[in-house]
């Protein structure tokens, strides 16, 4: 039987695919999501991202691994300014925590069998040393050891390695000129490899599912300034105060998105990626675009935006009160706090149809995608109430709607109600688009 969740799903990730091949993610994975045994999913998401032509560099975390190799040894944890004093004996202990858990990945991620969703995959897992390190050195008095900073990056290798499709895996651990290696931070290294590599994404895999804000919502979107203002508050979840901060940096520095998801929920990294809702939370380096329901405050807006193409006969008049009724109806296209679009979407559930009405976006913001983000918008929302087609009615921009996957379809094909109000005199043209 033809399972149409699936066919609706694999068609929105469609333009995320496309978009997703030949950029640079690079992932930082928690020490405790390849700990606590939740990997072997995520592994099959990682692989899937190769194979749809991704170059994912992946960075993992060992703090956990550390912290439970220093009981078994008996071995004192030292710390200063929140980062670990690395001497020679932890300097050992963080060799062995990395080199358990890189083959622990590696393992995971050559995973093959018949019957998992890895079968057939081959991804071929790179490393190397492309990191250099310098010590941190003596921080107030405290002599740091082992426990070092990024120096420099061998970008040129990395990317050939992605080039070649491999993925390349990096365990926080840096090489120095003199030849000693040291203990680094994951989420320090994975932003300073997203800037570096002028990646496309950098996402952590942490314990949490995002970014909780003091009033206790969920928050799924943020700009870089939204997320320093939180940090600046304080009373975030640890984990997100550890990682959003780089999160952050990474956006300030040219990433155009970070994105914190949880390495709990199976699916979650797809799920992050590949729907325009989310799971997780994302940094956006650039002042969002919101699509939302309209409110009476933003009739004024609306008006703006409609009035000079109603006298150029373009849309059809609504008077204020007409849009006062029916504002609900409306949805707003809002950038950095500035209304620039609108549409309107009117349901006919008995004929499982929705009328697409009233798209405009102004004159001083066309060709930005806005249109289509809005014509989105609607899809979306006629989807969700179980609509089965959107039909629009035109009189000068027929081939917007055709490129956009409506095709032109007759009087008869309107539902009853709306086919007695036709206009024969505005003679507008009906395209009609199947959800
Ligand atoms: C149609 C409209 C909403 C598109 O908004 P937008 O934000 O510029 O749209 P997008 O950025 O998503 O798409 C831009 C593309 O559409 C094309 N386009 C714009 N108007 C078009 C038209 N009337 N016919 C065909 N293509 C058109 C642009 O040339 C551009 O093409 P490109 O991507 O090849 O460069 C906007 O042009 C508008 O407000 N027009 C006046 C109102 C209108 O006609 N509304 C529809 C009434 S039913």
């Amino acid at each position: 039987m033809l399972n149409r969740e699936f066919v609706l799903s694999f068609r929105e990730a469609a333009p995320y695919i496309n978009a997703f091949r030949g950029k640079t993610f690079v992932l930082a994975v928690s020490g405790e999501a390849v700990m606590e045994g939740g990997f072997s999913k995520l592994s099959q998401d990682i692989n899937l991202l190769v194979s749809l032509g991704v170059r994912v560099v992946l960075v993992h975390g060992i703090r956990p691994q550390i912290e439970a190799l220093l009981k078994r040894f008996g071995i004192a944890r030292m710390f200063h300014s929140d980062r670990r004093v690395t001497d020679a004996n932890t300097m050992d202990i963080v060799k062995q925590a990395a080199g358990a858990t890189r083959y622990e990945i590696e393992a995971q991620l050559s995973m093959g069998m018949h019957n998992s969703p890895m079968h057939g995959a081959h991804l071929r897992v790179a490393g190397g040393n492309f990191i250099t390190a310098q010590p941190l050195g003596v921080l107030d008095g405290v002599d740091m050891q082992y426990t070092g900073q990024v120096r420099r990056i061998d970008t040129e290798a990395i990317r050939t390695r992605l080039e070649a499709g491999e993925l390349v895996l990096l365990s926080p651990v840096g090489f120095s000129l003199t030849g000693e290696a040291f203990n680094l931070t994951m989420e320090e290294m994975a932003a300073q490899l997203a800037s570096a590599l002028k990646a496309e994404k950098l996402i952590f895999v942490i314990e949490g599912r995002g970014v909780v804000n003091p009033e206790g919502e969920f928050v799924s979107t943020l700009t870089a300034q939204q997320a320093e203002n939180l940090l600046k508050a304080g009373h975030l979840q640890r984990d997100v105060t550890a990682y959003l901060p780089y999160a952050v940096k990474a956006t300030r520095d040219g990433i155009p998105r970070a994105h914190l998801v949880s390495h709990h929920e199976d699916g979650s990294l797809l799920s992050e990626l590949f729907t325009s809702g989310g799971t997780g939370t994302m940094i956006a380096r650039d002042a969002l675009v919101k699509v939302r329901t309209a409110t009476i405050d933003d009739i004024g807006s609306i008006l703006n935006i409609v009035r000079p193409l109603e006298e150029k006969g373009i849309l059809v008049r609504r008077s204020r009160e007409h849009l006062e009724m029916d504002i609900a109806r409306y949805s707003v296209l809002e950038h950095d706090g500035k209304i620039y679009g609108c549409v309107a979407m009117h349901p006919f559930p008995e004929a499982g149809m929705a009328e697409l009405a009233c798209l405009a976006v102004s004159s001083e913001k066309r060709e930005h995608g806005f249109g289509e983000s809005l014509l989105h918008h609607v899809e979306y929302k006629a989807r969700t109430q179980g609509l089965k087609a959107l039909f629009v009615l035109t009189t000068q921009t027929a081939h917007w709607f055709i490129e956009r996957g409506f095709a032109e379809a007759d009087r008869a094909t309107l539902p009853m109600a709306k086919q007695a109000f036709y206009n024969h005199q505005r003679r507008s043209k009906i395209f009609v688009k199947p959800l």
